[in-house]
């Protein structure tokens, strides 16, 4: 690809494409939006770093602190991947334990405490008596849940599960880390986890916090997040953390997410949803997310997921290229919309999405 403004990008032979990926999700306001890119500019021109807090950075802070239930301090790193590493390290330190526990198909980054191995068990998402009967073991320093699966395609939480999580770790005295890495900002101005009145104790965020920079965020308890160092004797740092480009880019993108309506997101989501039920195959949604999976029947958990035939999204995909749509290549990756698709195009590219879909299932049977 070679540039993009708004919903489009455009490859390196001129061929345009409406653009569901966004980055893997950063690009809620689409490509190239013009405030944020200004204010990128004129930071890169200020000073690349400064070692040292930028105002930026206490401004952006408060922005998010201001939206999530319990964050009471953060901070900033350069992926998703580092705040996750760091939230689970921080939480080892702080338990004295060893070991994580960690949903089936979920995906917080590819450091090791993230794949299941010797310190770090597994449960299916939306099974609340398999987390309860790990949990109450009270071996675990943290459990890490992406609190609606964005990375086995979108899969929400069934009702009642996240409270289920929230007390059975705080019966077994293990830590709640809400990964918002792609949920935070996305759903409404704030953690997802809000909307279902859960309040972890630690968050991580990136993606849309960093507005398409490298940026991302953990945060929470002030009594865990006071044991790193100065205040206390755990360590972690990073020399491009809180990098005043990204942190300008992230806290344009919030200013202007603040006064967005989400119901528009909401809204054009729905649209996409509604399109793409015609296929007959299951469709899953929330404000900003849509997941198509080749199946009718229910997906609750990643083991739904693995049981269907991945080759169908994989054909989907060359289609949707050849006709200038740009969705993710895999099922496993959701489709975002951003405030910059117009809702005839969503109308157009999830009909012909569905139309493509329902052909591809139909001739697999
Ligand atoms: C929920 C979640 N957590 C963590 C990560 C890792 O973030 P990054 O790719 O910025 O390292 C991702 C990336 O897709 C993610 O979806």
């Amino acid at each position: 690809m070679s540039e993009g403004r708004g919903s489009r990008i455009c490859d390196v032979d001129g061929k345009a494409y409406t653009d569901y990926v966004l980055g893997f999700g950063p690009l809620i306001l689409g490509h190239s939006d013009v405030r944020v890119v200004r204010t990128v500019q004129r930071a890169a021109a200020r000073g690349m770093m400064f070692a040292a807090p930028t105002e930026n950075e206490l401004k952006l802070a408060t922005l998010i602190k201001g939206a999530s239930p319990g964050m009471e301090r953060m901070r900033f790193v350069s992926t998703g991947t580092e705040a996750t590493m760091h939230a689970l390290r921080l939480s080892m330190f702080c338990t004295g334990r060893k070991k994580i526990l960690k949903i089936q198909g979920g995906y917080h980054g590819t450091h090791t405490m993230n794949l299941a191995g010797e310190n770090v068990d597994e449960v299916p998402f939306n099974s609340s008596d398999e987390a309860r009967n790990r949990l109450l073991t009270k071996e675990y320093a943290a459990v890490i849940i992406e609190p609606m699966m964005g990375n086995a395609g979108l899969i929400p939480p069934a009702p009642g599960y996240l409270a289920d999580i929230r007390d059975y770790s705080d019966a077994a005295g293990t830590l709640l880390i809400c990964d918002e890495v792609i949920t935070g900002f996305r759903t409404h101005f704030g953690p997802y986890s809000s909307s279902e009145n859960i309040v972890p104790d630690l968050y991580t965020f990136g993606k849309v916090v960093g507005g398409g920079m490298p940026l991302a965020v953990f945060g929470g308890r002030s009594d865990l997040m006071s044991r790193i160092k100065p205040s206390g004797t755990f360590s972690q740092a990073g020399t491009y953390s809180a990098h005043p480009v990204s942190v300008a880019a992230g806290l344009s993108t919030l200013e202007i997410l603040r006064k967005k309506d989400y119901g528009r997101l909401r809204r054009l989501t729905e649209l996409a949803a509604s399109k793409l039920g015609g296929s007959g195959l299951t469709v899953r949604w929330h404000t900003g997310m849509v997941s198509l999976f080749f199946t009718e029947d229910d997906v609750r958990d990643y083991g739904d997921v693995r049981r269907i035939n991945h080759g169908l999204f994989l054909k989907l995909f060359g289609r949707a290229l050849q006709a200038g749509v740009f969705i993710p290549a895999s099922q496993e990756e959701a489709m975002f919309m951003s405030f910059s698709h117009s809702a005839r195009e969503v109308s157009e590219n999830f009909s012909m999405l569905s139309d493509e879909a329902s052909g591809i299932y139909r001739r697999s049977r």
